[in-house]
């Protein structure tokens, strides 16, 4: 009787593998920005949420690896700081292991912001620290001098790696699309495709964003010499940036051939930096434990404004409860010479607004 135990190892590989499928799908690097904090130094296999070529980068590059998860948490941040208005906010789902909750799930535009975002922060992170020389494989920006910065100005200092954040970005954010093979032309292979391509959005706004620092130098801050260098802008105009690409993204399918193509022809292609999505979002008035959307419920809104944050389209129209909050405040500051500032606390009443 060998059947027993052979059928019996068969089912246990098959539980295992299923349940590898499972995690793979909900679990996400983004789970780096939460376990990376201060001095903390985990093992590559200890990290959940790392796809095997992930574990196999984390293996090799095992001291970028702090410096992914800050890219992965100033992604987050960036990104609840841009939706803080909205009813999507971006928050994050405790204890949940895709990070923000199955709403990411849906193809849309969030999800492209999303991984745009993220896949910037890594480019800033990564680029930062090989000029702080927190590396062992990267140093200062070898980058080309700007054709067009005065003649007499240096080009040295040492800059922003962007060339290498964005490499790095490139093999170790997009691992996890590259290393499944879907079949061509499936819904997965399309939410493949889309992630690619917002990737690559977040990585290029990194680069175009990007500008010129320069140093004086000369007699008495003379400035008759600058040192020059190229350096990342604040993340914010990173943020800024691919906000307004997610207010004007562009709609794509998969087509049989297995590439994304534009869903209405009357809009222009989308560029690289560009975002793409494949599936309407949806309102997200309500909350529903099977698509993710966290609700309205309870979120504030302004009673005079117009915008998504009032409370008329905040509230999805059901109404809102108005409570009285006492706020206190520095004010009346003096400055006094010399130097301090001095000021008063006040307190002041206003209403509350929060949505029913
Ligand atoms: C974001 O929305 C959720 C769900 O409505 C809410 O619990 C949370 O407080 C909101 N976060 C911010 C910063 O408004
Ligand atoms: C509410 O919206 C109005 C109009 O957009 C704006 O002027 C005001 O500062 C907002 N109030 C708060 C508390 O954000």
């Amino acid at each position: 009787m060998a059947h027993g135990p052979v059928a019996l190892g068969a089912l246990l590989l098959w539980i295992i593998i299923f349940q590898l499928q499972i995690e793979q799908t909900v679990q996400t690097w983004w789970n780096l920005g939460t376990l990376y904090l201060v001095g903390t130094q985990p093992l590559c296999s200890q990290l959940p949420g790392l796809s095997p070529g992930q574990i196999k980068m984390c293996q090799l590059y095992h001291d970028h690896m702090p410096s992914v998860g800050r890219g992965a948490r100033m992604g987050i941040q960036e990104c609840q700081w841009q939706f803080r208005h909205r009813r999507w906010n971006c928050s994050t789902v405790a204890g949940d292991m895709s990070v923000f909750g199955p709403v990411l799930n849906i193809a849309s535009r969030e999800a492209a912001f999303t991984h745009a975002i993220s896949t910037a922060g890594v480019v800033y992170s990564i680029s930062r620290s090989c000029k702080e020389g927190e590396l062992a494989n990267c140093g200062c920006s070898q980058e080309q001098r700007p054709s067009d910065l005065h003649r007499d100005w240096i080009w040295g200092g040492c800059g922003d790696n962007i060339e290498y954040g964005y490499r790095f970005a490139v093999n170790f954010v997009d691992s996890k699309e590259r290393e499944k093979n879907y079949k061509i032309g499936t819904i997965e292979q399309g939410r493949s495709l889309m992630n690619l391509h917002n990737n690559e959005a977040g990585r290029r706004a990194s680069y175009i964003t990007a500008r010129v620092a320069c140093k004086c130098h000369g007699v008495s801050g003379s400035c008759s010499l600058k040192t020059c260098w190229q350096q990342l802008a604040p993340f914010r105009d990173i943020g800024d940036l691919l906000k307004d690409k997610y207010n004007g993204a562009t709609e794509v399918k998969i087509n049989r051939r297995g590439k994304l193509q534009i869903a209405d022809p009357k809009f222009n292609l989308p560029t690289a930096v560009d975002l793409v999505y494949l599936d309407e979002s949806p309102d997200y008035c309500l909350s529903n434990p099977s698509t993710g959307s966290l609700g309205t419920r309870s979120r504030e809104c302004n009673k005079t404004s117009e915008g998504m944050d009032g409370c008329n389209l905040m509230c999805c129209g059901r109404g809102y409860n108005t409570q009285r909050a006492s706020i206190t405040e520095r004010c009346d500051c003096k400055f006094h010479w010399c130097c301090y500032v001095q000021c008063k606390t006040c307190t002041q009443e206003v209403d509350v607004h929060s949505c029913k």
